[in-house]
């Protein structure tokens, strides 16, 4: 039997390589494997969580869908939708954050790193954004989530808050509990100005990522800049532990040509960091710089990415509006 897949991403713009490295490209190749249900959600209720400029939020989601067509996501295979359009959505996460508690959601690293020091300002949004994420996960009864380290934890809590719901109400296996796919090495693309710290649409400096939709002449002068340290690349990976912008620039390269890193490692053993930064400039021209053309054009047909957007809504709620029908009955409404 084939797997149900379910995965988001937020429409707050600069669709970067760890994104696509981390999640979409992942996506692409369940999409392509026969008998998945793969279902794609374009997640805008998340993404106000944090204020958004209305007119760049709407953008952004085009942006979203262009990206997810352009790397390789078929949109007649798969269910590419707009979150905010199932209103199942917002439903099930009011009644999941009835059965969630308080105690779990304080345990939310990303709330941490996002609220920052000033967490009485932060949005109650914020705070209950992992509940939002297990009702999208839930009522498409998915079995396996593809995502970037990063979302671990909400995956777990996601496996809580759905074994907790069927203990109260007594209903076993009434929500599945789904399985993150993870990638096994390079599931945390880092900064590349910082190789401590993960590539992220919100760090300040546009030269720490590489953006989907940047140009040739932009890739290849971010991959100029990137920090490195003063030494040779090492003959093993045990040596690249304690250099953290080496690793992160080794491990995007084999991640792009899919090969293991010791691969890369023998290849470049001894090399300094001017050739292998050419190598990995121009890996990234050819393999990101199709998807960023596509982009582009693809921004230019906003009906294709409107009916693309409406087609999936609609199958989307047929999914999601039987399992809230469901989940009301349960809970006695
Ligand atoms: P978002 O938009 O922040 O991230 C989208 C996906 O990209 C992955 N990612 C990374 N992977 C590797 N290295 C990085 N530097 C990196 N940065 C981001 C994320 O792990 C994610 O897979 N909360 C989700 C959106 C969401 C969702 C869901 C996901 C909402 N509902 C239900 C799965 C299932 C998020 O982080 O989006």
């Amino acid at each position: 039997m084939g797997k149900k897949i379910f995965s988001g991403v937020q429409p707050t713009g600069n669709l970067h390589l760890g994104n696509y490295l981390g999640a979409i490209k992942n996506f692409v190749k369940l999409n392509n494997e026969d008998q998945n249900q793969c279902v794609f959600c374009v997640v805008d209720l998340h993404a106000i969580t944090v204020a958004q400029d209305p007119k760049k939020l709407k953008d952004n989601i085009y942006e979203t869908v262009a990206s997810f067509i352009a790397s390789g996501i078929d949109p007649e295979k798969s269910i590419i939708f707009n979150q905010s359009k199932v209103s199942a959505h917002s439903e099930t996460a009011w009644i999941l954050s009835c059965v969630a508690r308080m105690g779990w959601l304080n345990r939310m690293t990303q709330f941490k790193e996002k609220a920052g020091k000033d967490k009485e300002k932060a949005s109650i949004g914020l705070y209950s954004y992992p509940v939002l994420m297990a009702a999208d996960i839930l009522l498409y009864d998915t079995t396996h989530v593809p995502v970037g380290d990063d979302q671990k934890q909400h995956l777990e809590l996601c496996r809580d808050v759905a074994q907790k719901f069927n203990n109260d109400f007594n209903v076993d296996n009434f929500f599945k509990l789904p399985e993150p796919l993870i990638q096994k090495k390079f599931s945390r693309i880092m900064s590349l100005r910082d190789g401590t710290n993960k590539m992220s649409k919100s760090e300040l400096s546009d030269l720490s990522r590489i953006n989907l939709t940047d140009d040739k002449d932009q890739m290849i002068n971010k991959i100029k800049k990137a920090k490195t340290d003063t030494l040779p690349l090492p003959p093993t990976s045990a040596d690249l532990e304690k250099r953290p912008e080496a690793k992160n620039l080794m491990g995007i390269y084999s991640t792009l040509m899919d090969v293991d890193l010791d691969n890369t490692i023998n290849k470049f053993s001894g090399k300094n960091f001017s050739e292998f930064k050419e190598n990995l400039s121009q890996v990234l021209v050819d393999k990101i710089i199709p998807i960023s053309s596509e982009i582009k054009k693809l921004l230019k047909d906003k009906n294709y990415l409107n009916q693309i957007l409406d087609n999936g809504h609609q199958k989307a709620d047929s999914i999601a509006s039987k399992k809230l029908k469901k989940i009301q009955e349960i809970v006695g409404f």
